[in-house]
C-alpha cells in the first residue's frame, strides 16, 4: 500500500456500504475506498491517504450531510477508541450490515446459496453486555489531536489504539461492562498515580503495572486480575489490599507476575490474593429445571456476552435436532459449555479443546451439573480427532464445531469429510473462514439453515451458525 505524496480530496461523495473491519465503503470508478467512522448514506468530503491498485483507504474530511442511519454515539471515547466503531449507526442498521456481511462471505467465498438465511438474532442489551474487559497500563498515553505530552506524563490505563502497539487511549468511562468496572479501573489508576507505581513501557520493558482484567457474571460475582511486571511485595500488598477494601463486591482477587516481553498471560500462574478462585456463571437449562452453572477460573474462556450466549446455544441445539440417543462431538469445546447445554438431549457427549485448564473446568462443571455422559479431552484438534479416536469414542451422529477466528485446520476438515457424520452444526465468529471451510465441506455436505447472532453490538463482529447435512 503506497502512501500518497499528493493530497487527494474528493468532494461530495455518498458513502455506499459498511463492511470489512467495520469500515464504511465508498465506490469510486471501480475502486473501493475503506473509510472508518462513516455511515452508509453520509455525504462526505473524502481524503484519500493510501492507495493500492483497486482499493484505497481514506477518511472523512467533512461530513456534509449525515445519513438518516446516524445516531449520536453514547461514548465520549468514540472516534479514537477502536472498540465500538459502529456506535454512530442505528442498531437496526448495524444488524442489517452484519447480516449482509455473513451473506456476502457465504456467497462469495463459500459459493453457498444464502437466500434461506434467517434474520439475525439481535442483542436485547446493546450496552453493558460484556462480562470481561482487559485494560492496559502504558507509560505512553495516546494523544488526541492538539493534545501535548507533559514532561512528567505518567501514561494511561485504557485500550490500545488500533495498530499502535505501545500507546494506550486513557479510558474514563467504557459502556461495555456494568459497574463497578469503571470505578475499579479508575480507582486503581488514581491509587497507582498517588503511590508512584510506574505504568509499563512495552518498548523498553520497564515499569510495573501492565494489565487489569475485570470479569463479572450473572450471579453477581466479580473477578479482578492485576498483572504486574515483577515481584515487588512492598508495592503489591498495599495495592491489592486497597482493591480488596475499596471494592468488597470483588469475590475473586488475583494477581499475575508477567516478566515476559509480551502481554499474554495464558502460560502464567494466577495468584489468588483474596476470595475464591473462580466466579460462577449460570445459564437456563434446556427444557427447564435448575440453571446450568459454570465455574470460570482466571484463564477460562467463556462467551463474553452471557445473554446472547444462551440464544446462540439455543440455535445450536435447535440445528442439532437431537432425539436423545445420539453420540455428539463438541469440537473446540472451551469449558464444555455447549457440550453441557445439549448433554440432556443425547446419550453421549465428547468434547475436545486444547487448553488443559479449560478441560479441567469442563469436567468439574459437567459433574456439578449432574452430567455423567460427557467426556472431555485436551489436545490440538488436528492431532486428537483421528480415526483411532473415533473408534475409541464411537462414531458421532452429530458434530458441533466452534473453532477460533482462523477457522478449522485443513486436517480437521479432511477428517470431518472422512467421518461422514450425518449432521454438523458449525458455529463461527468469522464468516470469512467459515465460508472457506464450508466450501471445502461442500464435497459431501449441503448447507441447511443459517442463523447469524449478534454477540457484540456497536462492533462489526458477528457470530454465525450453519447446519450441514450429509448428502
Ligand atoms: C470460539 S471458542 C469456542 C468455545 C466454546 N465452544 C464456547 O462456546 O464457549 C474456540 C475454542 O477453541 C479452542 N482452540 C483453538 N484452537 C484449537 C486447536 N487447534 N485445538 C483445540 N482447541 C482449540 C480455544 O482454546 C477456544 O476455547
Amino acid at each position: 500500500m503506497s502512501r500518497l505524496k499528493k493530497e487527494i480530496i474528493i468532494y461530495d461523495v455518498t458513502v455506499d456500504d459498511a463492511g470489512a473491519e467495520g469500515n464504511a465503503i465508498v465506490r469510486l470508478d471501480g475502486m473501493v475506498v475503506f473509510v472508518p467512522f462513516a455511515v452508509p448514506g453520509d455525504v462526505i468530503d473524502l481524503k484519500l491517504f493510501k492507495k493500492k491498485k483497486n482499493y484505497a483507504e481514506g477518511r472523512v474530511l467533512t461530513l456534509k450531510k449525515p445519513s438518516h442511519l446516524r445516531v449520536e454515539p453514547v461514548c465520549g471515547h468514540f472516534g479514537t477508541c477502536g472498540g465500538c466503531k459502529w456506535q454512530m449507526m442505528q442498531y437496526e442498521a448495524q444488524l442489517h450490515y452484519k447480516q449482509q456481511q455473513v451473506r456476502d462471505n457465504l456467497e462469495r467465498l463459500g459459493h453457498i446459496d444464502a437466500t434461506r438465511m434467517q434474520p439475525i438474532c439481535g442483542s436485547s442489551r446493546t450496552l453493558g453486555y460484556r462480562n470481561k474487559l482487559e485494560f492496559t497500563f502504558s507509560n505512553k498515553r495516546w494523544l488526541a489531536a492538539g493534545d501535548t505530552r507533559l514532561a512528567d506524563d505518567p501514561g494511561a490505563v485504557g485500550f490500545h489504539v488500533p495498530q499502535v502497539f505501545d500507546k494506550v487511549l486513557p479510558i474514563e468511562w467504557c459502556h461495555l461492562q456494568q459497574e463497578p468496572s469503571n470505578a475499579i479501573r479508575n480507582a486503581l489508576r488514581d491509587y497507582a498515580l498517588e503511590h508512584h507505581l510506574p505504568f509499563y513501557d512495552i518498548r523498553n520493558h520497564k515499569g510495573y503495572l501492565r494489565n487489569l482484567v475485570i470479569r463479572n457474571s450473572s450471579t453477581g460475582e466479580l473477578m479482578v486480575i492485576v498483572i504486574v511486571a515483577e515481584e515487588r511485595p512492598e508495592w503489591l500488598s498495599p495495592m491489592m489490599e486497597f482493591l480488596k477494601v475499596t471494592f468488597p463486591a470483588i469475590t475473586s482477587l488475583f494477581y499475575i507476575v508477567n516478566s515476559k516481553l509480551n502481554d499474554s498471560y495464558g502460560d502464567l500462574q494466577p495468584q489468588l490474593y483474596s476470595g475464591q478462585g473462580y466466579i460462577t456463571e449460570q445459564m437456563p437449562r434446556l427444557g427447564g429445571g435448575e440453571p446450568l452453572r459454570f465455574r470460570i477460573n482466571p484463564k477460562s474462556f467463556y462467551q463474553t456476552n452471557s445473554e446472547q450466549a444462551y440464544k446462540l446455544y439455543s440455535v445450536v441445539a435447535d440445528f442439532a435436532e437431537l432425539k436423545g440417543g445420539e453420540t455428539l462431538y463438541d469440537l473446540y469445546t472451551g469449558t464444555g459449555t455447549i457440550a453441557q447445554f445439549v448433554a440432556a438431549r443425547c446419550s453421549k457427549v465428547v468434547g475436545i479443546e486444547y487448553v488443559e485448564e479449560a478441560i479441567v473446568d469442563a469436567r468439574a462443571n459437567a459433574a456439578a451439573n449432574g452430567f455423567g455422559n460427557c467426556t472431555f479431552y485436551a489436545g490440538d484438534m488436528a492431532k486428537v480427532l483421528t480415526d483411532e479416536f473415533v473408534d475409541a469414542n464411537g462414531r458421532p451422529d452429530v458434530v458441533i464445531t466452534d473453532p477460533p477466528r482462523a477457522g478449522m485446520h485443513d486436517k480437521v476438515v479432511e477428517q470431518l469429510l472422512n467421518m461422514e457424520t450425518p449432521r454438523i452444526v458449525y458455529v463461527s465468529c468469522n464468516p470469512a473462514t467459515q465460508a472457506r471451510d464450508l466450501a471445502l465441506l461442500a464435497a459431501k455436505y449441503d448447507v441447511g439453515r443459517i442463523q447469524p447472532v449478534d454477540m457484540f453490538p456497536h462492533t462489526h463482529h458477528v457470530e454465525n451458525v450453519a447446519e450441514l447435512l450429509l448428502r
